[in-house]
């Protein structure tokens, strides 16, 4: 039994004194082996516990020539290497040299144009209201004036959690509208940036996530042309100063009267007319006056209170500001995609 352990010690004994590490590499492959946290030593101290009384200590003094030993190579190896003269084994041995400068990361084009979002609306006082994105029908659906049977239900395809119809994930930022209603009192500014899911084929120009910034304000005496002139700030601060604006009529059933917004890009170049599918004009968000069932359904008087709300979606202007020819890309992570915001922030 004794006779096969010191057999085993033996030829690693061995097999350290003819190892020569010739490079860093092997070296470092040298050092993992016998002397790292799991070298193969440590299996063999163990075995102490099958050896008969009379030869532990020649074991002991055995294990010890061997550790020595793996130690003693070690050392030689490096200095070896270290004066072989080869720089480049040099520069990698060298412990003083500094480090690899750290990559800095970059902002991913969506945080970018949503941040941008959030500092124009906080300059003029909208505070920022975050909330869950795994959401409950009420705050979603029912609170914003769109009971089950409510046929604009269909116009958001909803993924809803494993066996429950009464959780899911949000389709739209409006739930925070619900959120915040239901628990603070007027006056309410918030803008709620969010991701928010719905469940779409995915393609170059649709995707099953996306991201918005819902706005909601409502205070005594607010109208539509304090909505207007707000989206109107908002356009040119994010567009350009130039920026004009126009208020489509449109269908929301949080909102009454709803419109939605475009913004004038032109039609003089290639790409222009493109995103704006020749129009001049690209649409986006969504707005409208909160319709007074909203605003009873959250616990504000409506006789007192009105208030407007909007939703801006932040895929598009993301791909119009940096000529992304395809929502897929924001969402795939790819480096060598992401890489190219370095320079933008
Ligand atoms: N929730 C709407 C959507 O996802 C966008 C929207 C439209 C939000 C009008 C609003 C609004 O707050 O007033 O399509």
């Amino acid at each position: 039994m004794s006779d096969s352990i010191f057999a085993k010690i033996d030829t690693i004994l061995d097999e350290i004194k003819s190892a020569s590490p010739q490079d860093p590499e092997q070296l470092e492959s040298y050092r993992i082996k016998y002397l790292g946290s799991k070298n193969v030593l440590k299996a063999l101290f163990g075995l102490i516990k099958d050896v008969e009384p009379a030869r532990k200590k020649d074991f002991g003094m055995k294990m010890n020539e061997l550790k020595q030993t793996a130690q003693a190579v070690f050392d030689n190896s490096l200095e070896t290497i270290e004066s072989a003269g080869n720089d480049q084994a040099r520069v990698e041995m060298d412990r003083t040299r500094p480090g690899y400068p750290l990559e800095v990361g970059a902002r991913h084009p969506v945080s970018v144009v949503l941040n941008d979002m959030v500092d124009i609306f906080s300059r003029i006082g909208f505070v920022v209201s975050e909330d869950r994105e795994i959401e409950d029908d009420w705050h979603n659906f029912t609170a914003m004036n769109t009971p089950e049977d409510h046929p604009a239900r269909d116009m958001q395809d909803t993924f809803y959690l494993t066996n429950s119809i009464e959780n899911l994930l949000r389709t739209h930022t409006s739930s925070v509208q619900a959120r915040v209603m239901t628990t603070s009192k007027p006056p309410i500014r918030i803008i709620a940036p969010g991701r928010v899911y719905r469940n779409e084929t995915v393609s170059a120009r649709s995707h099953c996530q996306f991201h918005q910034v819902e706005g909601l304000y409502i205070d005594k005496n607010v109208s539509f042309a304090d909505m207007k002139q707000t989206l109107l700030f908002f356009a040119q601060e994010m567009y350009g100063p130039q920026t004009k604006i126009r208020l489509r009529p449109s269908y929301f059933p949080f909102t009454e009267p709803s419109a939605e917004m475009d913004v004038w890009m032109g039609t003089e170049t290639e790409k222009t007319r493109k995103l704006t599918k020749g129009t001049g004009w690209l649409e986006v968000l969504g707005c409208g006056m909160v319709d007074p069932n909203v605003l009873t359904n959250c616990g504000i008087d409506a006789s007192v209170y009105s208030g407007f709300a909007f939703g801006i979606g932040i895929e598009r202007s993301a791909m119009q500001k940096y000529d992304i020819g395809d929502i897929r890309q924001l969402f795939e992570n790819d480096i060598r995609f992401l890489k190219q915001f370095q320079a933008a922030h």
